[in-house]
């Protein structure tokens, strides 16, 4: 896994390097995540779209996760938030968009996710929760864990009411797997803010452990987080100031 520390302009450096792989390969399957870690990126995608500089006709967008037992309308849904970000704003095909309908059998969701990704992702954009989790994939999830229900870890509960505005907080989840991240072409993991310093320390030193699932991506060939200087400031520093990594 490589590291990238940038300084505010972090989101405008990941914006620039997705518009230049989308322009390389017009038909790119891109996994995103929702939460708040990449809206300033999707911003600035979305201006780019509406100046001309980039075209999301012919991508496909997988949705990286989505809450359960939440209305269809809820404005704290993965998808509702996705739209709302990001999807309004480009010209993504609707059919192009792989959300999850979580209105049937959850099994045969899962199984559609799986064949929506197929043999991975060109790129996944990933954010992290302060526990390491990558998704909804919580501590405990495996290295080959494939799209599937999950439980929400209770921080993970917690933190989602920022999303939602309402205490009828979800318990559980479907989440890309980290056997179905791992088979994307390019993983980057996006952390920001003070908060995220403890997991960006841990994600690159602790141990490889599926207590830390932001670890299981560390050995996969083409991973990099890219990380703003307060989410930086607990990795070790060489004598000038640069992280040691
Ligand atoms: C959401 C998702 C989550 C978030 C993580 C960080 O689709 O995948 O894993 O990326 O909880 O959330 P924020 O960015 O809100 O700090």
């Amino acid at each position: 896994m490589k590291l990238h520390v940038r300084s505010t302009d972090w989101a405008e450096h990941v914006a620039e390097a997705v518009i230049a792989r989308l322009r390389a390969r017009p038909e790119l399957k891109l996994c995103l995540p929702t939460g708040l870690t990449p809206v300033p990126v999707y911003q600035r995608l979305a201006a780019a779209v509406g100046a001309r500089r980039v075209s999301f006709r012919s991508a496909e967008v997988v949705l990286l996760d989505e809450f359960g037992g939440v209305s269809a309308d809820d404005p704290g849904r993965c998808d509702r938030m996705l739209e709302r970000d990001l999807l309004a704003h480009i010209d993504l095909p609707a059919e192009r968009f792989h959300r999850f309908d979580l209105t049937g059998d959850l099994e045969a969701a899962c199984a559609a996710h799986e064949r929506a990704v197929g043999d991975g992702c060109d790129l996944a954009l990933l954010g992290l929760g302060t526990n390491g989790h990558i998704g909804m994939n919580e501590p405990g999830s495996a290295t080959d864990s494939l799209t599937r229900r999950v439980e929400l870890a209770p921080e993970t509960i917690a933190a989602s009411q920022r999303y939602f505005g309402h205490d009828r907080l979800p318990t559980w989840g479907v989440t890309m797997g980290i056997g179905t991240l791992r088979r994307s072409r390019e993983i980057w993991l996006l952390a920001t803010g003070p908060v995220k310093a403890a997991v960006v320390r841990d994600t690159l030193l602790a141990p490889i452990s599926a207590e830390k699932p932001s670890t299981l991506l560390r050995d996969h060939p083409c991973a990099l987080l890219v990380v703003d200087n307060e989410a930086a400031e607990l990795l070790p520093v060489t004598g000038s100031g640069q992280p040691a990594l």
